[in-house]
């Protein structure tokens, strides 16, 4: 599909729950229980308000920044996200090479489809997101094999001990790996065109998907016996700095909301940075949103690189999480319903309309660099250091 008469990334989503089967669109639109986390996530945004300043001379204004001494286009990237090479006709390369075209950050999931070898071929800058195994010597190979094809950057997701909750998912058939059902034939069915553009070609191309980059057993995607644990609830600290000192690249946490995990990840275990994220809201609900917890971590972590994510669907937004600390806003949902209806042509599209909406919103701030930010936004959310137990 042509996705240029899509304006903006909330236009995806309503593009792609016309294409997408309904049982694959519920688990990428949907959230954990009542979904309180999804719509707290939206509503920081809401909170967060722009104070611009006028006549400022903007016409040289430029939304590149530059990390660890790589320069990206924009101060935001493509979050990873699982089984999108199952929404998407090769979905995790169309991100990957898009990302690597367009010159912004993209992770790799740990829960992908696409051997990450083939990934980083299409993207030599593309990280790796790693889902630490229960058993630390399932982890040790993935990273190595992450390690010898070349990725620099390792993202270790920690708010997974077990998976959260998704109700809808159950009432739509949807599972890791998917359980043939007349439910699922008939959810596909309802589908002619995707059937035709995603499904049947992946088959031709690659056979059945499989859990490709994951600890353990090659999961297929389709299967009526297999299983993948997503419990590893046995991890601890001592598992996090197992795999820091044995990775020699960039190590991020990804999935942290309190100051003292912050503190612990990034002064203790020598991470480079945190990835203030409730998982999209997929994981525990109720949660406070991403963005909300940002200014109290920067006051408790002064110079501390933090990253953030969930509900960011504007220019703005990114502007937003920026000014309260963020280094790098990442962006999901979005972008996997980008690659659903154009491929590479389409997250290409929805990165443009992102960076587009970031430097009309520089020009109407009156602000040049990206860092700037800071200077315009008024937010309620407290930045006292919350006195928690240190155990
Ligand atoms: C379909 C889907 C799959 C995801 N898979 C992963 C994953 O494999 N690893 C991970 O760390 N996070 C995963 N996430 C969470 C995202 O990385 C990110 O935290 C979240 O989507 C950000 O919120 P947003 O979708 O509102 O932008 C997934 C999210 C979605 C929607």
């Amino acid at each position: 599909m042509n996705t240029k008469a899509l304006l903006n990334l909330q236009d995806f989503e309503r593009a792609a729950a016309r294409v997408l089967p309904s049982t694959l669109f519920g688990f990428v639109q949907g959230g954990a229980e009542d979904g309180l986390s999804v719509a707290a996530n939206r509503r920081a945004f809401s909170q967060v308000e722009f104070i611009p300043r006028v006549l400022c001379d903007t016409a040289a204004r430029s939304s590149a920044v530059s990390l660890w001494g790589e320069t990206w286009s924009a101060p935001f990237g493509i979050a990873p996200m699982g089984a999108a090479a199952a929404m998407a006709l090769d979905g995790d390369r169309a991100m990957a090479r898009a990302a690597a075209l367009e010159n912004v950050p993209f992770v790799l999931s740990g829960s992908s489809l696409t051997p990450m070898e083939q990934v980083i071929r299409e993207n030599p800058r593309a990280w790796f997101q790693l889902y630490p195994s229960a058993d630390p010597e399932q982890s040790a190979a993935v990273v190595a094999r992450a390690q010898a094809c070349g990725f620099g950057t390792l993202v270790v997701t920690v708010d997974v001990p077990v998976g959260g909750r998704r109700e809808d998912d159950i009432r739509n058939g949807y599972g890791s790996p998917l359980r043939p059902s007349w439910q699922l034939a008939a959810s596909f069915g309802r589908r002619p065109l995707w059937l035709a553009r995603t499904l049947l070609p992946t088959l031709r191309r690659h056979g059945m998907p499989h859990f490709e980059n994951y600890g353990g057993s090659r999961a297929p995607m389709i299967s009526r016996t297999a299983t993948r644990s997503h419990r590893r609830d046995n991890l601890c600290w001592a598992d996090l700095q197992r795999l820091r000192d044995g990775w020699r690249g960039k190590l991020v946490v990804k999935g942290v909301l309190a100051q003292e995990d912050a503190r612990q990840a990034l002064r203790e275990v020598g991470a480079d940075a945190v990835l203030v994220s409730n998982h999209g809201g997929r994981q525990l609900d109720g949660t406070a949103a991403p963005l909300a917890a940002l200014p109290g971590m920067l006051a408790a972590l002064p110079g501390a690189t933090l990253f953030c994510d969930g509900g960011i669907r504007r220019g703005s937004d990114v502007l937003k999480a920026v000014g309260l600390g963020a280094s790098l806003a990442w962006v999901g949902r979005p972008m996997m319903y980008a690659a659903v209806l154009g491929g590479t042509a389409g997250v290409r599209h929805a990165i443009g309309l992102l960076r587009e909406e970031m430097l009309r919103t520089m020009a109407l701030l009156g602000i040049c660099q990206v860092a700037e930010a800071a200077t315009r936004v008024r937010h309620p959310f407290t930045r006292s250091v919350a006195a928690q137990p240190s155990d």
